[in-house]
């Protein structure tokens, strides 16, 4: 299949350097803390691989999967647990972590949930934050990067299951 021309939004470098950044405040701000890393997948496997390496503090770390219904690039507003948190987080310092927060359902959703388990405190970390679509009031507490309303892939962000390996984040020209 001949592919329109890439547009690189977010280098492997740019990406590095922010992850870095993060990973250092989370390690400062977790530091007397217990801190549990919930990585939400499918889409934030890479960016949670990378990221629990830069933070210096001991942490378990633990993956669920949601998923929601409907067209493909957004959430429908239905989410749907397909595999729940795997440990006893009772007075965890969870923080979870995403690919992005587009409207903002699926963190509010996952967030609610962890709250509900017993969860010491709950934070959320996220590569990418599009604020221009939120239809849910929710703002991460840390975040790489904010980007206009653009539909991007690459680095753990897919387009029909696919690209999610690309070591960089991208659109296609128009
Ligand atoms: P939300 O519930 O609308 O915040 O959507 C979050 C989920 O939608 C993300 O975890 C992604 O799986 C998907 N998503 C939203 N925007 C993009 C995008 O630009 N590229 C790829 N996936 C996206
Ligand atoms: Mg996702």
């Amino acid at each position: 299949m001949e592919e329109k021309k890439r547009n690189i939004l977010l280098s492997e470098d740019q990406i590095k350097t922010e992850i870095q950044r993060v990973g250092k405040t989370i390690t400062e701000d977790y530091a007397d803390k217990k801190l549990y890393v919930l990585s939400l997948l499918r889409g934030s496997f890479i960016f949670a691989a990378d990221l629990v390496r830069a933070v210096e503090v001991p942490a378990k770390i633990g993956f669920m999967t949601t998923s929601s219904y409907g067209h493909s690039e957004t959430s429908s507003g239905t989410v749907k647990i397909v595999n729940d948190v795997p440990d006893d987080i009772t007075g965890y310092d969870v923080l979870i972590v995403d690919d992005i927060v587009d409207s903002g359902i699926t963190m509010d959703f996952v967030k609610r949930h962890v709250e509900s388990l017993g969860a010491k405190s709950v934070k959320t970390c996220v590569l990418l934050d599009k604020p221009s679509r939120r239809t849910v009031d929710i703002k991460p507490d840390y975040c790489c990067f904010t980007i206009e309303d653009v539909f991007v892939v690459g680095y753990g962000l897919n387009y029909g299951d696919y690209y999610r390996n690309v070591p960089y984040v991208f659109n296609w020209e128009a």
